[in-house]
């Protein structure tokens, strides 16, 4: 593994920590019967989408006006956001993606506390911490897990749920293709009322940006080969 390196040479810490608990969630997993190869490409899956989740909070956050350390923050809580998702693993093993019954749409709701838990034991900052926390929460009131609304879903939280959704719908996915970037904003826009104004039509500036152009291989690269698992 090519390890990144701050400027005084040492390993950057976050990467350690997460790299111990994925290889934990990998022993777990294997011990329990765990297809490997289906199981590396679940973990791929969430990588990817935590790359460009984080690129497009960095940027988000950038557009807005923020310091550095909130938008290195936003990149943090992008990567890590779906990271409770692990937890779901062995109860969503072999699932059909795209049919998930009462009961499994109840437990994966529960991800981003999960999350939470996850990255509070490891001393994350109180803004990563409701980011992640709140980051299915919709404008209007109808996300959870506390149906916040308006101002009074975290900032942070705001930032993510619109690039989440963004980069879900740009990705391709095992039941579905990926939506062209102009789709994925009408989209958006036909589900306004979910997300905090400012902040969407800050996401329509990066999305017009150099930064996008430079994301946009990364993202074809990563939807070509979901497209070719599923031939
Ligand atoms: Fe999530």
């Amino acid at each position: 593994m090519d390890w990144k390196k701050d400027s005084s040479g040492r390993i950057d810490l976050e990467q350690i920590r997460m790299s111990m608990d994925l290889s934990n969630y990998i022993k777990a997993e294997m011990s329990m019967g765990a297809d490997a190869k289906l199981l590396f490409e679940d973990l791929q899956g969430t990588l990817d989408h935590g790359i460009i989740v984080a690129r497009l909070a960095r940027m988000v956050a950038e557009e807005l006006g923020e310091s550095k350390e909130f938008c290195q923050d936003m990149a943090l809580a992008g990567f890590l956001h779906d990271v409770g998702k692990m937890r779901l693993g062995r109860y969503l093993y072999g699932r059909k993606k795209d049919m998930l019954g009462i009961e499994e749409m109840k437990y994966i709701r529960m991800h981003p506390e999960f999350s939470y838990e996850i990255l509070k034991k490891m001393d994350y900052n109180d803004m990563i911490l409701k980011a992640v926390y709140y980051h299915h929460e919709n404008f209007d009131g109808s996300g959870y897990p506390d149906n916040l609304k308006e101002m009074e879903i975290p900032y942070g939280a705001r930032i993510l749920r619109i690039c989440d959704v963004l980069a879900a719908l740009v990705s391709e996915r095992p039941y579905r293709s990926a939506f062209p970037v102009d789709t994925a904003i009408e989209l958006l826009i036909e589900e306004a009322r979910n997300y905090d104004l400012r902040i969407f039509l800050a996401l329509q500036r990066v999305l017009q940006g150099d930064g996008f152009t430079r994301l946009m291989p990364y993202i074809l690269a990563a939807n070509q080969s979901v497209r070719e698992k599923k031939t």
